[in-house]
């Protein structure tokens, strides 16, 4: 993933062009965000290409380059894929976000036909599991990278547009009950990235009716819930969990145990099962 020639010659730096049995394949990254009059910058700080200009001139700088080839271009609005909008007190955020997909749909289509003018393209990479409609909605969009859509974690409960059936989850094991509406479980501080908030907290989903203390919430080693159900809870019980995002559960566990009608069918490693660390 690419978006300054700083980047190419980083890799030159590594592996020579004269050393190279092909040409290293590389994507251009069009900045995706929204830049509001009032609001200024809506969205992530990656890409500094931004107007279609930017992103031809960069393009051709690649197509120019021995030892390189641009297949890709991946724009990401973060603004709209990531940022919950259900609900009354977020109408200013439906409506940044749909000035902000009407404004993309315009810019990314244009940038990318500038880009295949000189490179081509085999796909265009945009969107997330927040954004499957607008980005859908986008012609010049090849491929939709929403994988967060298929574990269903609790961030996106809170879209306007759709329900994800919560398909992951993690179970930790009670081991202490300082009083009788107390129960502690083992670690549980699996707290997503983003900034810091109660939202960012896994949500005790089973048994029903748990919450977290507010002066301690999820920690690294324990875990207290109160409410209702924790009475009932002894040594040795299990509640479970939805994580708030979906890729960062899988850093906590080695293997996805995957269940079908009750049924354990199969187990799944993950990176970290594997024994990758990639971030
Ligand atoms: C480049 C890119 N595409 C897509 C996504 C969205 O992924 P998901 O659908 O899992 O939310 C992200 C999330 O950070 C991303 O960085």
């Amino acid at each position: 993933m690419v978006d300054d020639p700083a980047q190419l010659d980083l890799v030159d730096a590594v592996v020579p062009t004269t050393g190279r049995a092909a040409p290293v394949r590389v994507c251009l990254e069009l900045d995706a965000s929204y830049r509001h009059r009032m609001l200024g910058h809506v969205g992530v700080r990656r890409s500094p290409l931004h107007d279609v200009g930017q992103a031809r001139a960069v393009a051709a700088a690649i197509a120019r380059r021995p030892g390189f080839r641009l297949v890709g271009v991946m724009a990401y609005e973060a603004q709209i894929a990531g940022v919950v909008n259900r609900g009354p007190r977020r109408a200013a955020v439906r409506a940044m976000q749909r000035a902000s997909a009407a404004e993309l749909a315009h810019r990314r289509a244009a940038a990318v036909a500038a880009v295949r003018e000189v490179a081509p393209l085999e796909f265009v990479n945009g969107g997330g599991t927040g954004s499957i409609e607008s980005t859908r909605a986008d012609a010049s969009v090849t491929e939709i990278a929403a994988g967060s859509g298929l574990f269903g974690p609790h961030l996106f409960d809170g879209y306007v547009r759709f329900t994800p059936a919560p398909a992951a989850a993690f179970a930790l094991s009670v081991v202490r009950r300082p009083d009788a509406g107390t129960a502690t479980l083992l670690g549980g501080g699996w707290v997503a990235s983003g900034p810091p908030g109660a939202d960012r907290l896994p949500q005790p989903v089973w048994p029903e009716g748990l919450r977290m203390l507010g002066r301690e919430a999820a920690g690294e080693v324990q875990t207290p819930v109160t409410g209702a159900a924790a009475r009932t809870l002894a040594v040795g019980d299990r509640v479970w969990l939805r994580h708030t995002k979906a890729g960062e559960l899988s850093e906590h566990l080695d293997a996805f145990a995957v269940v079908a009608d009750g049924e354990l069918v199969d187990e799944v490693p993950t990176y970290r099962g594997e024994g990758e660390a990639f971030l």
